[in-house]
């Protein structure tokens, strides 16, 4: 049916490397409510150990993930680190607790958390650094203007942002490039499509999070379904396929702490859906949300 690697899902470029589209979220090889170790830290690693064989080379981590473990379990399972990986890391965002996220924007925490990614990866430069969120509390120049400097001090590579609107963009890019920009997408969440129409127009890499979610349309002879039985796949298998059809600029995440649902997501870049069915799950999806959205007016 499918071919079990993530080149199938074609290629992006971020600075001077280029990835396969479909990468890997590293938010899931962490505890409960994403706070300490994972359950089973050597499935973890054996996750990590797989990326490389399934031509997977584009991690997506955080600092607030474990705090610290994400990291560090990259740390030991990939390196020495393939010359053709690129991990994207984020900082702006404390934890209390398990599930509590809070965010702080002030210039010198965000450099100080850049400065221990660094050292939690092991690595002189980050490729891509993502401010996790705009801290409502500290002026967004302020922000932007950290962002700036790290890049002018050679600490990182490329910068993006998460959960963000259009203005946004425009407003951090009077003071780097934003090279790309994750906000929750999915085939049933569409709050952020007009932001995802902007980064394609612009050629700004846009990471879906959350990717898998295909809601009520998943259920028995709901369109997800029926799609699933005609190319024999699994329900988030076409979520992916459709999330990854969308736009060329489509940089999904899913995460995983288990080598058979890594595998599993894989195997969905080499689904093709043809043009006719991908509209028709667009159609679905875009119901399914504005009904989503009325029924919470
Ligand atoms: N920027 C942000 O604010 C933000 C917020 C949240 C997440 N993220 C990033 O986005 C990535 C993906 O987001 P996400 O983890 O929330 O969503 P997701 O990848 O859509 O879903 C992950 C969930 O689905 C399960 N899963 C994964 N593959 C599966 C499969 N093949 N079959 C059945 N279940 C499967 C995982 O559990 P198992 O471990 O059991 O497989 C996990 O509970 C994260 O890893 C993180 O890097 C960013």
């Amino acid at each position: 049916m499918t071919t079990l690697s993530a080149a199938a899902s074609g290629t992006f470029s971020i600075g001077d490397k280029t990835i396969h589209r479909l990468g890997f979220g590293a938010m899931r090889i962490t505890g409960d409510g994403i706070w300490g170790p994972p359950a089973d830290p050597d499935e973890a690693l054996r996750v990590l150990g797989r990326l490389g064989d399934l031509g997977v080379n584009f991690v997506d981590t955080a600092d607030s993930y474990g705090p610290d473990i994400s990291e560090q379990l990259i740390a030991q399972g990939l390196k020495p680190y393939a010359d053709d990986l690129l991990i994207a890391t984020k900082g702006g965002l404390t934890r209390t607790g398990p599930n509590q996220w809070i965010p702080v924007g002030r210039p010198e925490y965000l450099i100080q958390q850049v400065h221990k990614s660094l050292r939690q990866l092991g690595v002189e430069r980050i490729d891509l650094w993502q401010l996790h969120r705009i801290d409502p509390k500290v002026p967004a120049d302020e922000q932007f203007d950290a962002i700036k400097s790290l890049i002018a001090d050679g600490l990182i590579a490329n910068a993006g942002l998460s959960e963000v609107s259009v203005e946004d963009i425009k407003a951090a890019g009077k003071y780097f490039d934003v090279a790309t920009v994750q906000n929750r997408y999915n085939l049933v969440d569409r709050t952020s499509e007009a932001v995802l129409d902007y980064c394609t127009e612009q050629g700004i890499g846009f990471i879906p999070w959350f990717p898998l979610a295909a809601g009520d349309l998943a259920q028995s002879g709901g369109v997800v379904d029926e799609a699933a039985k005609k190319y024999e796949a699994s329900p988030s298998q076409i979520a992916l396929a459709w999330v990854l059809k969308r736009s060329p600029v489509m940089l999904p995440i899913p995460g995983t702490s288990k080598v058979k649902h890594l595998e599993q997501n894989v195997a969905a870049a080499g689904i093709e859906l043809s043009d006719e069915d991908f509209a028709t799950l667009d159609e679905a999806g875009r119901k399914a949300f504005a009904k989503s959205e009325s029924s919470q007016d």
